[in-house]
């Protein structure tokens, strides 16, 4: 063989492992979840998890993005426990680093798809929902990808207790009003909701996420709605 020849590399087809990869299992292991340790847990986030007692409240946010308002949820409420799910795994390590950064240690995060939610927490485990600016797949084609729909909500209902809410925040209003016909479709109650959320008095207390102020910057609208699962609600 020609020395000159180039060699065939024999790594090439091995993934390569990026450091937001490895740092789901190694650097941050105890405090971000791959989805077989997730499911593992099932029931068990209190206890085994978080190591609180029963009736210390667990929020959810799905879709964290780089985590401005999963970790500022988590340092200002330091009484309850917060659990994040994002996909990607720069912002999911940016999310968790973030809250830990800020001295939280009420913050996990999973690497977990939002539909799948009801295969890591059970019946009842879970409190309050953040649901803001998820991807929102304009496309009729995609509709089926929209974290906010008729079957998810159906799935939340089930995890979430009494008197928890569900806060949706999108730029998207033709993605808002689509959901507001899924959501007529599930037994949740509508709090409130509003077209122009920076025109209104929800204004006060809502948290401004990094989406969030892109949009606001352009001049767009914030729609949002607030959920709740009450008694009264009909199943
Ligand atoms: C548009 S960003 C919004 C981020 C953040 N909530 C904000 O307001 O700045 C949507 C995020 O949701 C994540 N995401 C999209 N689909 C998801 C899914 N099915 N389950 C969990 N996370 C998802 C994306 O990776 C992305 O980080």
């Amino acid at each position: 063989m020609s020395e000159n020849r180039p060699r065939l590399s024999l790594t090439r087809t091995i993934p390569k492992p990026t450091y937001y990869i490895s740092a789901i299992d190694h650097e941050y292991g105890k405090y971000a979840f791959n989805e077989e340790r997730a499911a593992l847990f099932k029931g068990l986030w209190r206890s085994d998890v978080f190591k609180v007692n029963p009736l210390t409240p667990i929020d959810l946010e799905f879709g964290t993005g780089n985590g401005y308002h999963f970790s500022h949820h988590a340092l200002s409420n330091p009484h309850r426990c917060l659990v994040g799910f994002e996909l990607k795994y720069k912002p999911l390590i940016q999310s968790i680093r973030r809250a830990l950064h800020g001295g939280a240690q009420n913050a996990r995060i999973l690497r977990y798809h939002a539909h799948n939610a009801d295969l890591a927490f059970a019946p009842n485990e879970i409190n309050n929902v953040y649901i803001h600016f998820p991807d929102p797949w304009e496309r009729p084609k995609k509709f089926k990808n929209r974290i906010v729909c008729e079957t998810f909500l159906k799935r939340l209902f089930e995890l979430q207790q009494w008197d928890s809410f569900v806060e949706f925040k999108t730029d998207s209003r033709s993605y808002f009003l689509w959901a507001l016909d899924e959501i007529a479709k599930t037994p949740y109650k509508i709090v409130y909701q509003t077209l122009d959320l920076h025109q209104s008095p929800y204004k006060e207390n809502n948290f401004v996420t990094a989406f969030e102020k892109i949009f606001l910057k352009k001049g767009i609208p914030i729609n949002v709605c607030r959920l709740v699962k009450t008694k009264t609600c009909k199943t």
